[in-house]
């Protein structure tokens, strides 16, 4: 378990060298979740229309190991824009990852483009 943790690892801006196309923006829904995979990870992708903001982060919960966040409850705590998990609510930040209910696991986030109608997640691998 605690080796599929470490396979996410949070990727900041200026560490990605891997713009990967994960496919059509118009193909993943308004207000909440899809899920891709990049080589052995599954990524959550969602994007948040009131915005229009996009965010990446690792589909595998940390509290009980599910691979269930693209499926999570998307919405803003005091401006932060987060993910709640679909089986026990626990809430992390989609732009640091932080646990926002206080527990000490958290999750990595990826940066996310879009180009010409395409969505790109960035990797370090
Ligand atoms: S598995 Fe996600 S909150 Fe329990």
């Amino acid at each position: 378990m605690e080796e599929l943790l470490k396979t996410y690892q949070t990727v900041a801006q200026n560490e990605v060298i891997n713009w990967v196309s994960v496919g059509k923006a118009a193909d993943f829904p308004a207000n909440g979740g899809g899920c891709i995979k990049y080589k052995s990870k599954q990524i959550a992708v969602y994007y948040f229309q009131r915005t229009d903001t996009w965010y990446a982060c690792q589909n595998l919960c940390p509290h009980k190991m599910e691979m269930v966040l693209s499926r999570g409850m998307i919405g803003d705590a005091s401006g932060i824009p987060k993910v709640a998990c679909p089986l026990h609510k626990k809430t992390f930040s989609l732009e640091n990852g932080s646990n926002l209910n206080g527990e000490d696991y958290s999750i990595a986030t990826y940066p996310v483009k879009i180009e010409d109608g395409n969505v790109y997640i960035g990797f370090a691998d």
